[in-house]
C-alpha cells in the first residue's frame, strides 16, 4: 500500500486497486479508479466545446466543464457540484485551488461522526489535500485513506470559512468523482417499511439520476449504499464501484451523465432543506462515504465491506463474540402481556436452547397501546410487579440473559414528558404538527435533551441486569424545526438531529460496553452504517415473512454483513403478509443471520417445539460460520426459484450451504448449485459424501426439490 505524488499525480494503489487525481493548474482533477494502473501516465485532455467557460493556463486554455473533477464546486463547471457555498456578498460561485497536502500513517476519526476506523497506523495510509480560494475565503479539506489489503477508499470533505464573516453552506456531498464514460448501470436497494432493500438495477441514461432520502433517517425506501457496474460485470465478474455513507440522516446519491458521457458520481447529505452556517474560522465536516472497487463483480465488492464493516466499523464487545440465541415477545403478545406470560414464554425458550428473552415494547407508563407513554421510560407495575430489575432476575435464574425494548427518540402527546416538556417535540410553531403511529420526535437537536436521555438510559440500564437493548425509531421526521435555532439556522436542523442521536449513542453505547445493542426503525429505516458505528447489530425488517426476508436479505448482502443482520422465525400465517410457510423455510432464512424467534413459544405444539430444539442446536454449532465467515450468494431470488448462499470460514475448513426453494415448478428435474469458496483440492463431507472442492464449485451439487417454501441446510467439514 501506498501514497505518492509525483509530477502533480497523486496515487493511492495497493495491490487490489488505484485511485488517482491529477493537479493542473491548481485544479484538482479526477484521473483513474479501477485495477492498478501507472497513474503518471494517463494524459489529461484540456479541449474544450462550445458554450463552455474557460480558464487560462500556461499552455493555452482549458475547459473545467469537460475535466473530470474530484470535487467540484459551483461556478465554472456547469455540472451539478459537489459543493456549493454562498458568501457574504451572496455570491455563490467559489474556485478552489491546491494549497497543500499531507500524506501520514493510519485513519484520522471525524469528530462526533461515525467512520471506519483503524487499530493500528501501519493498517492505513491517508492523504489530505487542502484547496482553497482566497477571494471567498472558504478552504476545502479532503481525506482518503486506503487499506492495505482492502480495495476500498475513505473519503470525507470539511469545509472552513477563513474569511472574517459568515458563510452558509448549501451542499456538501462526502465524495465525487468523475468516470471517462458512461457505459454503466447502478444498483440501488429501494423499498418501502416492510419491504425494504430490494435490488433494482438501472442503465445509467443521460442527465441526473439517482435517489434519496428525505425521511431525516436513512430510510426504509432508499438505503444509503450504490454499486456502479459495468453492463457486463455480474455476481462474480466485472468491474463495480461500491458507494456507502456512513450516515444515518437525509441522503443523496446523484449519477449524472453530460453532453460528453463523462459520468459524474456523489453521495452525501440531502442539500434539500440542508443550510449550514459556518462563522469566521468554522469548519463544517461531512460523514464518510466507503467507496469500493471490484473487479470480480458483486461478490468482490460485498465481501470488502463484510470484512471492513465488520472488523472496523462496528465496535464493542460483539464485533467478535457470537450473539445469544434470543426470543422477543413483540409478534407474540404485542401489548397484551403480563409479567406470567412473559415468564411463561422465556421458559419455553430456555427449553429450546435459547439464550436471551427481549421484551419488547409495553413494559412502561401506561403503554398498551401505540398511542400513549413513549418518553415515559418507568416500568408498569400493573403489567410488571417485580419491576424491571425483578424481571430481570427472574429470566436470569431461568438460566437466561434478559433485553429490553426502548424507543428514546419519541414522545407521545399522552405522556408525562410531554405534560413536562411540550416544546421538546419537534414541530412548527403555531402549526399543528403531524403525528405518525401516534406519536412524535423529541429534538435531539437541543443538547438539554440528549443530555436528558443519556441520563435516563444509563441510569435504567444500571438499575437492572440488562445485557442487550434494542433501539427503535418509529417515524420519519416532518414538521421540521428547531425552536432553539435562529431563522438562517434552520436548514441545519435535520442534520443537527442526526449529530446529537449520535452523541447520545456514543455515551449510551460508551457507558455499557457489556450490552449488545440492535439498531431498528421499524425495521429496516435506519439499516445504514452509521448506526453499526454504535450497534453491532440491525433488526432488518419488520416483515418476518421467509419468503419477502429472501429479498430482503439478498438486498441486504450487497453490503451489509451477516453479523449485522437481526433475523428471526415468526408464527404463520405471517402476521405481515399472511403467508404459511413451514418451520423449516422459516428457520433457514432466519439462520442467514442473527437469529431468534419472534412468537408466543408457549403456544406452539410439541412437534414445531422438538423442530425448534434442533434448529437452536444448529444455528449455535454454524453460529461462528455465520458471524464470522465469509458469505457468498449462490443464486439471485430474482432469477431463480430458489434463493442459495453459504458461509464458509476463513481458513476453509468448514461451510454451511442454505437453499430455500420458493416455488415448485411442473416438470421440473433437477438444480444445480456451484458452490463458493471452498479449497478446490481438498475433500470435503456434504450430505453423506465425500467431495473435492473443485467438483463442488466447478460441476456443483446437483439437488432434487420440487416443493413451495423448502428450506434445507448442509453442514460442510473438510475432511481432507
Ligand atoms: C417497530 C419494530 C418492531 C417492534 C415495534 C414495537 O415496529 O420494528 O420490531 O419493536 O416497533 O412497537
Amino acid at each position: 500500500m501506498a501514497i505518492t505524488f509525483n509530477n502533480g499525480t497523486f496515487q493511492l494503489s495497493n495491490k487490489h486497486m488505484c485511485y488517482a487525481m491529477r493537479l493542473l493548474d491548481g485544479n484538482l482533477l479526477h484521473l483513474h479508479w479501477g485495477a492498478p494502473v501507472n497513474a503518471e501516465e494517463i494524459g489529461v485532455t484540456v479541449k474544450g466545446t462550445a458554450f463552455c467557460p474557460t480558464t487560462a493556463y500556461e499552455n493555452g486554455s482549458y475547459f473545467l466543464g469537460n475535466l473530470m473533477q474530484e470535487y467540484p464546486f459551483f461556478g465554472v463547471d456547469l455540472r451539478r457540484p459537489a459543493c456549493s457555498v454562498e458568501l457574504m456578498n451572496g455570491c455563490r460561485a467559489v474556485e478552489p485551488k491546491y494549497k497543500s497536502h499531507r500524506i501520514y500513517d493510519g485513519k484520522p476519526m471525524p469528530q462526533g461522526l461515525p467512520a471506519v476506523y483503524t487499530e493500528e497506523d501501519s493498517e492505513a495510509q491517508t492523504l489530505e489535500i487542502v484547496l482553497a480560494d482566497s477571494y471567498a475565503g472558504i478552504e476545502i479539506k479532503l481525506f482518503y485513506t486506503i487499506f492495505n489489503d482492502l480495495p476500498v477508499i475513505c473519503r470525507r470533505a470539511e469545509i472552513k470559512n477563513t474569511n472574517a464573516g459568515y458563510a452558509y453552506i448549501h451542499a456538501a456531498a462526502s465524495a465525487a468523482l468523475d468516470f471517462f464514460d458512461s457505459d454503466y448501470k447502478y444498483m440501488h436497494l429501494h423499498g418501502a417499511w416492510a419491504r425494504e432493500k430490494h435490488v433494482e438495477i438501472n442503465d445509467v441514461h443521460h442527465g441526473i439520476q439517482g435517489f434519496e432520502s428525505l425521511c431525516g433517517h436513512s430510510s426504509h425506501i432508499e438505503n444509503p449504499f450504490m454499486a456502479l457496474m459495468r453492463p457486463d460485470a455480474t455476481e462474480d465478474s466485472g468491474d463495480v464501484y461500491g458507494f456507502s455513507l456512513v450516515y444515518s440522516g437525509n441522503h443523496r446519491f446523484s449519477i449524472i451523465s453530460d453532453q460528453n458521457k463523462r459520468l459524474r458520481v456523489m453521495c452525501g447529505i440531502n442539500p434539500e432543506n440542508f443550510k449550514w452556517k459556518i462563522d469566521e474560522g468554522e469548519s463544517f465536516a461531512t460523514p464518510e462515504a466507503v467507496m469500493v472497487y471490484s473487479g470480480d463483480g458483486l461478490s468482490g465488492m460485498s465481501h470488502a465491506y463484510h470484512k471492513l464493516y465488520r472488523t472496523r466499523l462496528c465496535r464493542g464487545k460483539y464485533r467478535d463474540a457470537v450473539r445469544p440465541a434470543l426470543i422477543n415477545n413483540w409478534e407474540g403478545t404485542y401489548f397484551d402481556f403480563d409479567e406470567e406470560k412473559l415468564l411463561k414464554i422465556a421458559e419455553s425458550g430456555k427449553n429450546i436452547g435459547l439464550e436471551l428473552f427481549v421484551l419488547d415494547d409495553g413494559w412502561f407508563g401506561e403503554r398498551n397501546s401505540d398511542d400513549r407513554s413513549l418518553g415515559d421510560w418507568y416500568v408498569n407495575k400493573k403489567k410488571i410487579p417485580s419491576g424491571i430489575d425483578g424481571l430481570a432476575r427472574k429470566i436470569n435464574a431461568l438460566g437466561m440473559k434478559f433485553g429490553l425494548w426502548f424507543e428514546p427518540e419519541m414522545i407521545s402527546e399522552n405522556s408525562d414528558l410531554f405534560r413536562a416538556h411540550p416544546q421538546w417535540r419537534i414541530c412548527v410553531p403555531g402549526r399543528e404538527p403531524h403525528p405518525s403511529r401516534q406519536q412524535f420526535i423529541l429534538n435531539y437537536a437541543r443538547e438539554d435533551v440528549q443530555d436528558y436521555m443519556i441520563e435516563t438510559l444509563n441510569s435504567i440500564l444500571k438499575s437492572a441486569d440488562i445485557s442487550y437493548v434494542k433501539w427503535d425509531m418509529n417515524r420519519s421526521m416532518s414538521d421540521i424545526y428547531n425552536i432553539m435555532a435562529a431563522p438562517d439556522r434552520q436548514g441545519e436542523t435535520a442534520h443537527r438531529y442526526i449529530l446529537g442521536l449520535y452523541r447520545v449513542l456514543e455515551s449510551v453505547t460508551q457507558t455499557n460496553p457489556e450490552v449488545l445493542f440492535e439498531s431498528c426503525s421499524g425495521g429496516g429505516g435506519r439499516n445504514d452504517p452509521g448506526m453499526m458505528y454504535y450497534m453491532p447489530q440491525n433488526w432488518a425488517s419488520d416483515d418476518t415473512d421467509a419468503l419477502e426476508r429472501i429479498y430482503i436479505q439478498y438486498g441486504g448482502s450487497m453490503v451489509y454483513p451477516a453479523s449485522t443482520v437481526g433475523s428471526h422465525v415468526s408464527a404463520v400465517p405471517n402476521h405481515q403478509v399472511g403467508r404459511t410457510t413451514p418451520l423449516a423455510m422459516r428457520g433457514t432464512v432466519a439462520m442467514a443471520g442473527m437469529f431468534g424467534y419472534e412468537l408466543d413459544l408457549s403456544k406452539q405444539s410439541a412437534e414445531d417445539i422438538a423442530e425448534m430444539k434442533e434448529q437452536v442446536e444448529l444455528y449455535k454449532r454454524i453460529r461462528p460460520l455465520v458471524t464470522f465467515g465469509d458469505y457468498y450468494r449462490l443464486s439471485s431470488p430474482y432469477k431463480e426459484r430458489y434463493a442459495a448462499w453459504m458461509f464458509v470460514s476463513e481458513d476453509k475448513e468448514s461451510a454451511v450451504m442454505s437453499i430455500a426453494y420458493m416455488l415448485a415448478q411442473p416438470s421440473h428435474l433437477c438444480d444445480r448449485i456451484r458452490l463458493k469458496g471452498l479449497d478446490p483440492d481438498a475433500v470435503y463431507e456434504l450430505d453423506g459424501k465425500q467431495i473435492h472442492g473443485s467438483t463442488l464449485m466447478n460441476y456443483g451439487f446437483v439437488f432434487e426439490c420440487n416443493k413451495d417454501y423448502s428450506g434445507m441446510m448442509y453442514e460442510i467439514k473438510k475432511v481432507k
